[in-house]
């Protein structure tokens, strides 16, 4: 949600500006803009792309050795020029860029417009931008300290970086719930939202933490709090390499994370699972073990894929484990009153780490006494930081909005923790255990057969891409998959697309069907194969289209459904990882055959740290 880099140096800021917007554009692209100082203070905005920026800024030269940029994501006032960041304060002497909300906006926007003050845009970040100029001018006090005057006034979340007119010579930042980032250079620092626009410039940076600010000039680092206590900067060294950021050839970086699965999950359970696949160590568990053995239940909290990953965790879990889970949406769990025990083990699930609604749940469960664990793909973002353990995938970076490689990634973690702990609390024999952790270690290969289906899957997409509606139908493990192909093709082609339980079918959605809307069943050979082949009938009895992702071999389907995709054979515990491929590279091939945005699809941010 909204891009922020930021440069202070004694290079030419704009190109660094540029460049960085555009790594971070997946996180916003209502709108995009960059000011600078140098003497003059230099704004352009526009509504778009940094493209769009780009053009219309056209030839004219943009000189600076400090300054900022923005991707706005908006959540106040529509994508327009005006509403686009940076905003200036009425008398021009301060200009900031925000990621968050302030909530307090429409208040504090009445005081100071009983005070004198105009505002042009109808967001609330210029809201922001006033009030420190009002306290910066009447209280006649430095840039630093109106800045932490008024944050002291506000609420909200806020990524904030600001520059005043007056004191050239430095960055100010802050953070209270949404992501800042700084790079530590020789002579330079770098600021972003997450790091892929500092890493090719240094590895070292310093993350700040909710309620820090930061004073930045190009040879000095001040940390302190809102109050004004000073903080010690923690350097950090980067692990992200600048190769991992590149599209790589890919047309897209979501077609090259679909095919960067089989890697992704090999890097998530490499050095994790033993040579003969006889253990599996999960070192950032291993204070949390006793509480995970004596857990009186397990909640996942997660948003969006990472709820679907959830939900497969559950079938694990519960299957494998023997605990009862609950899935919850983040923003759901955190609104109503929830029943939390001490006892209860609680694990956030995010790609990014910093899903707001998912970070809020996170509070709340701490604060009910629930030990709290995380499965994240960012490494350092706030998720980790907030929970008491965790286990990071190792998926890389994933810049398509649309989640695909994090996804399997963090099914991969799940498995690895439900059978582990499964094991450790007896439930299964250690031959299962063996054999289970074997077929996880296999999936990467099978997942390379999955890819070669490729052309077949576009030439069932080609077919399917004009339809309005599609329905996805699973049972069991599968179901979860149905919820998550409905969602890619929702997403990325907006085509309207439901994911059920087939045996629910009947209670509702068998009504659409007709020979218009495909039914994707995704309906591989398990303990419920004989029920979802009755329900595939029950398509095609009522003249349905059906599209079945099958285990290889199958002959049954075959004969029922009107196109079948065949996936290898896999235990079902584990079949999500596979069935999920083809859904995904359909969605993919659909959305570029309706001429849409694939990565960065409309309305939609790769991070939602707002609420
Ligand atoms: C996935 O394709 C979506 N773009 C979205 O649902 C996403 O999974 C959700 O916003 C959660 O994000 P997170 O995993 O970074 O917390
Ligand atoms: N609330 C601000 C706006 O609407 C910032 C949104 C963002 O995070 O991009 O402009």
């Amino acid at each position: 949600m909204c891009g922020i880099v930021g440069y202070i140096g004694d290079k030419e800021a704009f190109p660094i500006l540029i460049k960085g917007l555009k790594r971070l554009e997946y996180r916003g692209y209502d709108s995009a803009g960059v000011a600078l100082l140098n003497g003059n203070t230099v704004l352009y905005k526009r509504k778009g792309k940094v493209s769009d920026l780009e053009e219309h800024i056209g030839s004219q030269e943009v000189s600076g050795k400090i300054g900022m940029g923005h991707t706005r994501w908006a959540t106040h006032g529509e994508p327009n020029d005006v509403n686009a960041h940076p905003h200036k304060s009425f008398n021009d002497k301060f200009i900031v860029i925000h990621n968050g909300i302030i909530e307090n906006y429409a208040r504090l926007k009445e005081k100071l417009i009983g005070r004198g003050y105009e505002f042009d845009s109808e967001t609330d970040t210029e809201v922001l931008a006033n009030l420190i100029e009002y306290i910066y001018l009447k209280g006649d006090v430095t840039a630093e300290l109106a800045v932490r005057l008024a944050l002291s006034k506000v609420f909200g979340a806020y990524g904030l970086v600001v520059m005043c007119k007056d004191e050239p010579d430095k960055l100010i930042a802050a953070r209270k719930g949404s992501p800042l980032v700084i790079g530590v250079g020789k002579g330079e620092y770098f600021l972003a939202s997450d790091a892929t626009p500092i890493v090719e410039y240094t590895k070292s940076v310093i993350y700040l933490n909710d309620g820090d600010v930061a004073v930045i000039k190009k040879n000095e680092l001040k940390l302190k709090t809102i109050d004004n206590e000073i903080l010690t900067p923690e350097i950090q060294e980067l692990s992200l390499d600048i190769g991992e950021i590149d599209k790589m050839g890919y047309e897209h970086f979501m077609l090259k994370e679909i095919y960067e699965q089989p890697k992704a999950i090999a890097d998530t359970f490499r050095g994790r699972i033993n040579s003969d696949c006889t253990n599996i160590h999960l070192g950032g568990l291993h204070a949390v073990w006793p509480d995970l053995e004596n857990a009186r239940r397990i909640i996942i909290i997660a948003c969006g894929t990472s709820w679907h990953a959830g939900l497969v965790g559950e079938y694990l879990f519960e299957e494998f484990a023997r605990i009862p889970v609950e899935v919850e949406y983040g923003s759901e769990f955190r609104y109503r009153k929830p029943v939390i025990y001490k006892d209860d083990i609680v694990i956030a699930i995010s790609q990014s780490g910093e899903t707001a609604d998912t970070l809020a749940a996170i509070k709340l469960a701490k604060e009910a006494g629930a030990t709290v664990l995380g499965i994240c793909n960012v490494v350092g973002s706030s998720i980790p930081r907030e929970t008491d353990a965790g286990v990071y995938t190792h998926a890389g970076p994933e810049i398509g909005v649309a989640s695909t490689k994090a996804f399997t990634a963090q099914v991969t973690v799940l498995t690895m923790m439900a059978l582990k702990l499964a094991r450790k609390k007896y439930q299964i024999s250690e031959d299962q255990f063996n054999h289970m952790v074997k077929e996880l270690t296999l999936i990467p290969e099978k997942i390379e057969k999955a890819l070669e289906l490729n052309d077949h899957i576009k030439a069932i997409a080609e077919l399917y891409k004009d339809c309005t509606n599609a329905l996805y139908l699973g049972r069991g493990f599968l179901f979860p998959v149905a919820l998550e192909g409905a969602l890619k093709l929702k997403e990325i082609s907006y085509i309207h697309a439901e994911g059920y339980p087939a045996a629910e079918m009947k209670h509702g959605p068998i009504a659409l069907i007709d020979k218009e809307m495909p039914v994707f069943i995704v309906a591989t050979k398990d303990s419920s194969y004989e029920k979802i082949v009755s329900n595939i009938q029950e398509v095609k009895a009522r003249n349905g289209i059906v599209i079945a992702v099958v285990t290889q071999g199958d002959d049954t389907i075959k004969h029922m459904a009107d196109h079948v995709i065949e996936v290898p054979e896999t235990p079902e515990h584990l079949a999500p990882l596979l069935t999920v491929i083809p859904l995904q590279q359909l969605s993919y091939h659909i959305a570029v055959m309706r001429g849409c945005n694939v990565d960065q699809p409309r309305n939609l941010a790769k991070s939602v740290t707002v609420e």
